[in-house]
């Protein structure tokens, strides 16, 4: 079955936006497990936009499942990765004026300090996994600087529609295909929503997808533990047809 990350970033947007104590993302990463998440993902921005350190040392105390911290590879997260010790990371870039995290890691391009990063966190005992685009020659570079897994960007599916959407579902296919055959665990999200989960979750070889906006604005009008039950339904029906 493939598993069901969810990201409670936006829970801590809604809170920040008041500077406030509620709602608190810790209390909604509960209320995602009791709905059947596999695990819970927080962005520790540099910016903190959302997700606040306290957030991520109280949320290490309560997620017993899957606790996934996503970051930027500054010297601060790494530090922090060390100290909190999540279940994995995921290195992703981080541009300050971004909205949301806007493509895959250049992971050709920045070999040699991956490769050192990456190294320095799975010596803590810490897997690690790299968002990067559906592209064969990132994924061997993946392998190259010895991740454990890879994040699939699944936001130009997402963003697209007809023959483009389709030409991309191929792509990501074929991704995860030779991720797999590289002896890579290959995860996928970004843009996944209750409309387009079901093609990338009956991909053969996926072991998890990560999806935070969709289900945090679903659960704003229907209560987190529905909102997350929902969608890993719709994964359940569609990785069973696999
Ligand atoms: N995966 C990664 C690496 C991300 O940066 C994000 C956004 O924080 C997600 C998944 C979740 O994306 P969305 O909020 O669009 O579901």
């Amino acid at each position: 079955m493939v598993l069901l990350g969810v990201n409670v970033d936006h829970v801590a947007t809604v809170r920040q936006a008041r500077r406030t104590f509620e709602p608190d993302p810790v209390w909604a990463a509960s209320l995602a497990i009791i709905g059947g998440a596999d695990g819970i993902t927080v962005h520790l921005r540099e910016d903190r936009r959302h997700i606040q350190d306290r957030d991520l040392r109280l949320l290490r105390e309560t997620v017993n499942c899957e606790l996934n911290l996503e970051m930027a590879m500054t010297e601060e997260m790494i530090n922090i990765a060390l100290s909190v010790k999540p279940d994995m990371v995921t290195i992703v870039p981080e541009k300050r004026q971004e909205l949301t995290t806007e493509g895959g890691l250049n992971v050709c391009e920045m070999k040699e300090y991956l490769k050192r990063t990456i190294k320095r966190i799975k010596e803590a005992g810490i897997p690690v996994s790299l968002f990067i685009n559906p592209s064969r020659p990132d994924i061997e570079c993946a392998r190259e600087v010895g991740a454990d897994m890879v994040e699939i960007h699944t936001g130009f599916y997402s963003d697209t529609k007809g023959v483009t959407q389709l030409r991309e579902l191929e792509r990501i296919k074929d991704a995860v295909a030779f991720s797999n055959s590289i002896g890579l665990k290959t995860n996928a999200g970004h843009g996944l929503n209750y409309y387009n989960v079901k093609p990338i979750a009956s991909i053969k070889g996926i072991r998890g997808l990560y999806i935070g906006h969709s289900i945090i604005s679903r659960a704003v009008l229907v209560g987190m533990e529905r909102a997350v039950r929902e969608m890993k339904n719709l994964i359940k029906e569609a990785s069973l047809n696999v």
